[in-house]
């Protein structure tokens, strides 16, 4: 058995032209108009093939189908970073819907269900629909979300959902027969190696922040070099020490400033507030804890040395995961039986399938990614590697249903 790769590129196409931006790439941040015609695309497809939809509180669209017994679920994300890359995530939903479509094909009657999960990106929150589904979705967690708490409230409302019903998106683990989820590499691992397919063996814990540095806005003409409280500097000598002691202290861990906003934002202001998105990961639970002494300690002494004042708020936090062997065991050998190659390695970027593995057995296929880039409108990866990758969670689906 095997997926229709013509026809799989064919959605493909079509998915990426919604929210297509210069350079190749989607826009498609969460519950934003592209985000929600992503959506809608993808329940036309499965009805217009004849599958089951479903849509739960969480704002998960699903495919489904039915069958006796547990579900095995195939996913990823339709939601993207700001001018994203089009296969981040895209390529896992539409893969899942393609191994639907040819389990239908062949008559075999297996539960099966493609998902594509809310808010995996964190435009809002950060793996939202997927931890809400495996009910791990932590309620202080949508009290100081990565996108401020109205934010989280505008998006939900945008796309009808409720606050207050997003736990009841909540699947019993005994219904789940696994989740498997194929996905583009994002780093140039399996590239260099030239290996064909990536056996994800475990992802990286990660923690956000944001940091506000209070200073005093003042006349950026008249005010002494020696008589400012300048929270700009402060913000930006903080980012250059984040750089500093996590390549020194933290080899292999990762730490970025990615938003950096200065109010009032004038030429000739002395910035009073700096708001600064913080985020860091380490596979190690342990060093995790240290890096955030390091950081957190560092923009103190940032602050105390500019003369303002510093407000610190967690905005995520996720723990390492690792991948049940025995599914990565099924992964290796569906490759193999194709005659791919492939190896084991690790993921640096956060997936839907590390909420699900905390529930159900889990596991995640890898595609080589061009250069290693991605979260950008050039990221690519060949066609036939996609197609490899779906056939993969083909044949790993189906010996998973089986097990
Ligand atoms: C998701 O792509 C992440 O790793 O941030
Ligand atoms: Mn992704
Ligand atoms: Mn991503």
């Amino acid at each position: 058995m095997r997926v229709d790769g013509e026809r799989m590129r064919e959605d493909f196409d079509e998915l990426a032209r919604i929210g297509a931006v210069a350079g190749g790439g989607v826009d498609r941040p969460s519950f934003g108009d592209a985000h929600l015609a992503a959506r809608g695309w993808f329940l036309d497809r499965a009805a217009a093939a004849g599958f089951e939809t479903r849509v739960d509180a969480a704002g998960n669209h699903s495919a489904r189908l039915p069958a006796e017994g547990p579900t095995l679920l195939l996913g990823s994300h339709l939601d993207s970073v700001p001018n994203g890359g089009r296969f981040d995530g895209a390529l896992g939903v539409v893969a899942a819907l393609h191994v639907l479509l040819a389990v239908q094909r062949d008559g075999l009657p297996l539960a099966l269900e493609a998902i594509d999960f809310t808010d995996e990106e964190g435009t809002l929150v950060g793996l939202l629909g997927s931890e809400a589904l495996a009910g791990v979705l932590a309620p202080e967690t949508l009290l100081a979300p990565r996108g401020g708490r109205d934010g989280l409230l505008a998006g939900l409302e945008r796309a009808g959902l409720r606050e207050a019903e997003l736990a009841s998106a909540r699947r019993d683990p005994e219904s789940l027969a696994g989740y498997l989820e194929l996905h583009i590499e994002q780093g140039p691992v399996l590239e260099r190696a030239g290996v064909q397919i990536g056996v994800v063996t475990a992802i990286v814990g990660a923690r956000s922040f944001a940091l506000v540095f209070r200073g005093a806005a003042g006349h950026a003409g008249t005010t002494p070099m020696d008589a400012r409280r300048d929270a700009g500097l402060a913000a930006a000598s903080f980012d250059v020490a984040v750089h500093e002691i996590v390549t020194r202290d933290f080899p292999g861990c990762v730490a970025t400033i990615g938003d950096l906003a200065l109010e009032p934002g004038a030429y000739n202001v002395i910035p009073g507030t700096a708001r600064v998105a913080l985020e860091f990961r380490s596979r190690d639970g342990d060093a995790l804890e240290r890096i955030e002494q390091a950081l957190l300690g560092a923009a103190r002494s940032a602050a105390d040395r500019g003369g303002v004042e510093l407000e610190v708020e967690p905005v995520g936090r996720w723990e390492p995961t690792s991948f049940d062997p025995g599914v990565c065991d099924l992964v290796e050998a569906a490759a193999a039986e194709l005659g791919l190659t492939s190896m084991r390695l690790p993921s640096g970027a956060g997936h839907d399938a590390q909420a699900l593995a905390a529930v159900t057995r889990a596991g995640m296929i890898f595609v080589p990614s061009i250069a290693g880039l991605s979260h950008a409108p050039g990221e690519s990866t060949a066609w036939e590697d996609c197609v490899n990758g779906a056939n993969v969670l083909l044949g790993a689906a189906l010996a998973l249903a089986r097990r």
